[in-house]
């Protein structure tokens, strides 16, 4: 099989974050700091994924902005002709190491918010004062030059707060929103009775996102990411198994998805061990899921099954028990209507609790 190179490259470059978002989608076994991978490891790293083809790095974690090394891997990648993103909660930055950060040749810098109040924000993030501190360190992203996007990760707990959200995003001068409702791997799939969202609240999301993007067209892009649970058609998770991106966790391991590792039997193998190129054409792992040559009924007939290539593989094994089965967010798969039940109830548990990492 001929395989493109990959567009993207996700550096994990740690699991250490201040904050607990109760939808973390970090492996609930985290690597610890003593197995990060050193500053020399990335840099190589990301002169063989510039040769590989890699044209955008997303730094994250974890917190990326934990490592003192980030300016330094930043000018690396944009010295290797690589556009620069990084996604950070942006509470341990400040002027001076954003300046840093323009300066090494960041491009753009993704921040979350877990609401649009300090109230829901801290307690979501369990981290006092941390949203102050972002919308300070959001409304200097502009000014150096970057691009600013804003993540917004909604859930039942902050689904009210969804147009003071949008109208906080504009006011911070983002150029594009990006909300998605949680997905319900790793620590969210721990939280889910206490996230998950009834579907007339979806409903009503639904209608918000369309109104405020007619309001806000060409001032403020919003993209919008619906719960698979409330789904009729899968996404194709990562753009497809293997297709277009790839994710390094702290400890160097190359997975082809952030949960990757949840999957029993697939064998991974670390940057430096063999060469990228090898690992992301011929790596274990990589083919265990690529394509459709893996697929069963209903994907392997189906007219969509290159477009979302049967969906998240590690939604499937979460479900079913089974990576290979048909992701339950589609209609034609047998475990669909379950899903959407299991949705309404947990949505209406009334369970408020959040489970936090720490
Ligand atoms: Fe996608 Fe498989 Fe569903 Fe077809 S049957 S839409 S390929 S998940
Ligand atoms: Fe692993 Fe979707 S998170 S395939």
């Amino acid at each position: 099989m001929n395989v493109p190179p990959p567009l993207a490259m996700v550096a994990e470059l740690t699991h250490r974050c201040p904050l607990q978002c109760p939808y973390c989608s970090n492996p609930l076994g985290l690597a610890k700091a003593g197995q990060e991978q050193p500053e020399a490891f990335w840099r190589s790293l990301i002169a063989e994924a510039a040769v590989l083809g890699v044209l955008q790095i997303h730094f994250t974690g974890g917190e990326p902005c934990a490592r003192r090394d980030l300016a330094e891997l930043v000018a690396h990648a944009s010295a290797n002709g690589i556009y620069t993103n990084l996604i950070t909660s942006g509470v341990l930055l400040d002027e001076l190491k954003l300046r840093g950060l323009a300066g090494a040749g960041l491009a753009h810098v993704q921040i979350s918010l877990q609401g649009a109040t300090t109230q829901t924000a801290d307690r979501i993030g369990n981290y006092r004062n941390g949203h102050e501190t972002k919308l300070k360190v959001a409304r200097l992203v502009p000014g150096l030059g970057m691009s600013l996007t804003i993540n917004a990760v909604m859930h039942r707990q902050n689904l009210a707060e969804l147009p003071a959200m949008i109208a906080l995003a504009e006011s911070l001068g983002a150029d594009r929103l990006e909300i998605a409702h949680v997905q319900y791997h790793g620590w969210a799939l721990r939280n889910r009775a206490a996230l998950m969202p009834s579907r007339d609240a979806l409903r009503a999301a639904d209608a918000v996102v369309a109104e405020w993007r007619e309001k806000l067209r060409g001032r403020m892009a919003i993209d919008y990411v619906i719960p698979d649970y409330y789904a009729d058609t899968p996404k194709s998770c990562m753009g497809g198994w293997g297709q277009k991106s790839f994710v390094v966790a702290p400890d160097g391991r190359v997975l082809p998805c952030h949960a990757a590792e949840t999957i029993p039997g697939l064998e991974f193998q670390r940057a430096g061990e063999a060469p990228l190129r090898d690992i992301w054409e011929t790596g274990p792992a990589f083919l265990a899921f690529r394509g459709t040559g893996w697929m069963r009924a209903p994907c392997i007939t189906c007219p969509q099954r290159e477009e979302d290539f049967g969906g998240c593989r590690c939604q499937a094994l979460a479900m079913t028990g089974d990576a290979r089965a048909t992701d339950p967010a589609c209609h034609l798969a047998p475990g669909h209507g379950r899903l959407a039940r299991l949705a309404e109830q947990e949505a209406a548990s009334g369970q408020d609790a959040l489970i936090y990492r720490r």
